[in-house]
């Protein structure tokens, strides 16, 4: 069914959406490719369910123009799009049965055999045993896939799907970002779904779009955003960063490292890793990710390789997480790094109270501007699961 042509490109021109004299959505630029699981992800209220309607059609926008293909489907009522949307809540109808539910679309557009269709819907989420049952005979997992079927088999061009798994515990959630994953795969149609749960969009999403404050701060791969987060929000929001608060001592020039200092120290950061001004002497934030840090006690400093980046401090709080360990440490160069060792060949002097050194290979070390919030993205991470 996959089909290799973008003429199924859902494209947003200049779309905003304003209530009175409050902006929920900036005008934005987006173009989701046909046949990609795409991500919006962002805190509570920065605007991912609004953004959703207004591709559903659900909800009109300020301004701006919503393209399916090249086809302008901003003026078309929901139901005239080729898109379905799946809730939150699944709205299943609790007196029919699943096949019943699922052939409600066909059934509904005049469609006389259905069997076939709903065979292979219920094949499709694994539900084909459960056909005569109600949904309240069901787990909050096996409804969530009759919702999916009974969106599906409308053949929408596009699937909407606005926090899904939101009512399911952690790990049928995890079970259901897999069986989602999976089943957009097959059907290689577009998948645009909404989470405010950075995971879930880092392990189904091709593309991940985070937004903030109803604007898109940055958009990319999973990795590319973990790796090169371009703002503090999307450091923060994505995984966890050590954001260094430093001084340029060598900014862009002809090497290809930028030397900065940070609490007494030197640390260094390949200059294409930095999107910030760099002139000798202004203030830049130096990040690197928690499980890039290798740590050691001060007294085994001296092993430590040259050419690593190194920043002294003392461990503050440790916890045990069975595959690895969590370590809170103070330092000149900033309070509460953290670093994540796995549990390979504990070390049992790294204790709180312990001196250690933190070192880590300079090319992964970012370098973002000064100018934003070094706390951004840091206290809207609602659950971290
Ligand atoms: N009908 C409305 N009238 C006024 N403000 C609204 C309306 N609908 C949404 N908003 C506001 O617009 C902002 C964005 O809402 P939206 O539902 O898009 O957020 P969200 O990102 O989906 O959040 P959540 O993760 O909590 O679902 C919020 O501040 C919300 O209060
Ligand atoms: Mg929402």
């Amino acid at each position: 069914m996959t089909d290799t042509n973008t003429g199924g490109d859902v494209r947003l021109t200049g779309i905003s959406k304003t209530y009175g004299s409050f902006t929920a959505v900036h005008p934005l630029d987006l173009t989701v490719p046909q046949g990609s699981f795409f991500a919006l992800l962002g805190a509570s209220g920065c605007g991912k369910t609004t953004t959703l309607r207004m591709i559903a059609g659900l909800e009109e926008p300020t301004t701006g123009t919503v393209f399916l293909g090249d086809k302008d489907v901003t003026d078309l009522p929901p139901y005239k799009r080729p898109v379905n949307t799946v809730f939150q809540s699944y709205a299943l109808f609790p007196h029919l049965d699943i096949h019943e539910n699922v052939a409600f679309g066909l059934r509904r557009r005049g469609v006389r055999s259905v069997e076939k269709q709903v065979g292979e819907m219920l094949d499709l989420v694994q539900l084909g045993d459960y056909a005569r049952r109600k949904p309240h005979q069901l787990s909050g997992g096996q409804q969530q896939r009759v919702a999916v079927a009974r969106a599906l088999i409308n053949h929408p061009q596009v699937l909407l799907l606005d926090e899904p798994l939101g009512a399911l515990d952690l790990k049928l959630r995890r079970q259901m970002q897999l069986e989602l994953k999976r089943i957009q795969t097959e059907v290689g149609i577009t998948f645009i779904h909404v989470t405010h749960d950075q995971e879930e969009a880092m392990t189904m999403a091709d593309t991940v779009a985070v937004m903030n404050g109803g604007r898109v701060e940055q958009l990319g791969a999973p990795a590319e955003l973990y790796e090169n987060p371009r703002t503090t929000f999307v450091a923060n929001f994505l995984g966890t960063s050590n954001l260094i608060e430093a001084a340029v001592a060598e900014g862009r020039g002809a090497a290809s490292d930028i030397v900065v200092t940070a609490g007494g120290g030197t640390l260094r950061l390949p200059a294409d890793r930095c999107g910030a001004p760099t002139t000798t002497g202004g203030k830049l934030l130096v990040g690197v990710r928690p499980e890039k840090i290798s740590l050691v006690h001060a007294d085994d400093a001296g092993a430590i390789a040259a050419g690593r980046n190194q920043v002294t401090g003392r461990i503050v709080d440790t916890s045990f997480f069975g595959v690895s360990t969590q370590y809170v440490i103070d330092s000149p160069a900033g309070s509460g790094l953290q670093v994540y060792e796995q549990n390979i060949e504990r070390d049992s002097r790294l204790a709180p109270g312990a001196e250690v050194v933190l070192h880590w290979n300079p090319a992964h070390t970012f370098g973002l501007d000064a100018a934003q919030d070094i706390q951004a993205g840091v206290e809207t991470v609602e659950d971290a699961t």
